[in-house]
């Protein structure tokens, strides 16, 4: 019964979701709603809710305290965890440590502070956030997979809600495949398929579990776009960040099947890399911090 009307509610939301907003959301709510229908049991999707369902004990160790009930329902499902085969071990044990940890006496353990390294100083990190910029000429030198594989890395160093990393990557470096993808970006500029490689990001969105949680693969796309942009050009490689801009469900399809991509994976943008051939002659300069600084009361 209770079930019925949540339907209900839901089916009248959507009618007035596609009666009064654009197609562009309302595509986006089927997608999510698609996902939402289905069960999963696979490898990824269960590493992914372990990251989740752990993170929310992750978050309570800096207390003085744990309850020990808390410790106790964590320590039942990690007995359920560890005896699965699917789920990598790096995951398994960070949750097992997790455990460990609040089981020690550990209020006054020494915190393992990560020391910053003095070759990387602040003026230089924040010369290599200002002078970024978007390139879109490029020329034909190849970049190694190697460096290709450790941009793509450091995407998935970025922050995550509820640590999920729910960040796929498709990497493009046929002309066709990028031109087809281009289209679906909707971006006009030869520069895409000029570019030596072209990285289609996918945030796999089941563990997603209410509607609400669907910004969060744009907002975690966003993360870890820009951790590969400023991390490519600290080696003189050039990028630029290209909105995705189909979400109608056929093209999708059509994408999926051309790709043998699950459907879970929502294309959220894609990103093309290479060396700079030319920077842009003129620097879209940046506001003033004080024009755009509203402070709250002094205490
Ligand atoms: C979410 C997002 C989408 C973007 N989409 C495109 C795009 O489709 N085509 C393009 O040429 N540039 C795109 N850009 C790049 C912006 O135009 C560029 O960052 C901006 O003009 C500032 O230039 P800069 O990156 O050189 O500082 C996008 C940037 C962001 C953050």
């Amino acid at each position: 019964m209770k079930k019925m009307f949540k339907n209900l509610i839901f089916f009248i939301q959507l009618k007035i979701v596609k009666i009064f907003l654009e197609p562009t959301y309302y595509n986006e709510i089927i997608f999510f709603q698609n996902i939402r229908k289905k069960k999963y049991d696979d490898k990824k999707f269960k590493e992914s809710m372990l990251r989740s369902i752990f993170h929310q004990f992750d978050k309570k160790l800096l207390d003085s305290k744990i309850a020990p009930e808390l410790i106790n329902i964590y320590e039942k499902k990690l007995i359920t965890y560890l005896s699965d085969k699917d789920i990598d071990t790096v995951f398994l044990n960070w949750a097992k440590d997790l455990v460990t940890y609040a089981q020690s006496e550990h209020v006054n353990n020494k915190l393992d502070v990560r020391i910053k390294k003095d070759s990387l100083s602040p003026e230089a990190l924040y010369e290599l956030i200002r002078d970024r910029r978007s390139i879109r000429s490029f020329n034909e030198k190849k970049i190694s997979f190697t460096l290709i594989k450790k941009i793509l890395e450091s995407g998935l160093m970025a922050p995550t809600g509820c640590n999920r990393q729910n960040i796929n990557y498709l990497l493009l470096n046929n002309f066709e495949d990028k031109k087809y993808c281009q289209k679906l970006a909707g971006e006009p500029g030869k520069f895409v398929t000029q570019a030596p490689i072209a990285v289609v990001i996918l945030v796999d969105c089941r563990t997603y579990t209410c509607l609400g949680h669907r910004h969060q693969a744009y907002l975690e796309t966003g993360a870890a776009v820009q951790n590969m942009l400023l991390f490519a050009s600290s080696y003189n490689i050039g990028s630029i960040w290209l909105n995705w801009a189909t979400t109608k469900h056929e093209k999708l399809q059509s994408f999926y099947s051309r790709f043998k991509i699950k459907e879970y994976n929502l294309p959220t943008a894609m990103i093309v890399f290479g060396y700079i051939k030319e920077f842009p002659p003129i620097i879209p300069v940046r506001k003033n911090i004080e024009t755009c600084l509203y402070r709250g009361q002094p205490e």
